[in-house]
């Protein structure tokens, strides 16, 4: 199978994790990564500032987990998408499932974030999947495509031109169980059939990265499908050296 011409993607969640020591020895331990990766580091805000400090000129750009929908305002605890390109990040997460599942992020809500996202000027790494159950069912590829849809609804089709789209299976999140790569590969070929029927410009330049235990030990083997562009990681992107290793094995 040949690889297409997209440049290749693979980006950092690191959650709800880190400390300011672990920052500045993330800095110290990271190696060279070959330039025709796009390595995004997303640490929780309040490091994002510092991250982005130690680690700026070494070829990576920056993210944020979640925004709120409104540019500014009376809403104690929240960060605006703005504020994020304000701190030098380039990319938000949206729709993440610990975000719907644990916070009550609905599609709606999902799609206010990914408009704000673009209002913003940030580029969407909007994360989509089912559960285990939805999968046993036989409704993976419809739970995605009504995913999809929530967001094209609201804010058009032609706005995922510029979009990164994470196939991010529930079941395989953090329990060190991976898609196969044939089963992550039927998936993002749906994805893409899906945005190219929705007329969606330029489907082909949409990278669609999965995420979901990635490591440095399987992620030669994902990378090889012709649909996989990248990956977002969470847990093995807490070491600097296996994340670079999943970002060298994505070049
Ligand atoms: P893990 O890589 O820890 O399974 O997490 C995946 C994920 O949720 C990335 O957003």
């Amino acid at each position: 199978m040949t690889k297409s011409p997209r440049r290749a993607f693979v980006a950092a969640n690191w959650k709800m994790h880190g400390t300011r020591w672990m920052v500045l020895d993330y800095a110290t331990d990271w190696p060279e990564v070959p330039a025709e990766v796009d390595v995004v580091l997303c640490p929780p805000w309040g490091y994002l500032d510092r991250v982005r400090s130690v680690l700026d000129g070494k070829g990576i750009r920056f993210g944020v987990q979640h925004t709120a929908i409104e540019p500014r305002g009376a809403f104690t605890g929240e960060h605006a998408a703005e504020m994020a390109g304000d701190l030098g990040a380039a990319f938000a997460i949206v729709g993440h499932s610990e975000r719907r599942r644990l916070f009550g992020e609905t599609d709606e809500v999902v799609a206010g974030k990914f408009a704000a996202a673009l209002r913003a000027g940030l580029t969407p790494i909007l994360c989509v999947g089912e559960v285990l159950d939805e999968r046993r069912q036989g409704a993976a590829e419809t739970v995605v495509a009504t995913q999809l849809d929530a967001v094209m609804d609201q804010c058009g089709a032609p706005m995922l031109a510029g979009c990164v789209i994470a196939y991010e299976p529930v079941w395989a999140i953090g329990t060190g169980e991976t898609a196969t790569p044939a089963e992550a590969q039927e998936m993002h070929a749906a994805i893409r059939a899906k945005l190219v029927r929705e007329g969606v410009e330029l489907a082909d330049t949409v990278r669609i990265v999965y995420g979901g235990s990635v490591k440095a030990t399987n992620a030669q083997e994902l990378f090889a499908e012709p649909d996989i562009d990248g990956a977002l990681v969470g847990g093995a992107s807490l070491d600097a050296v296996e994340f670079a290793e999943i970002c060298c094995a994505a070049a």
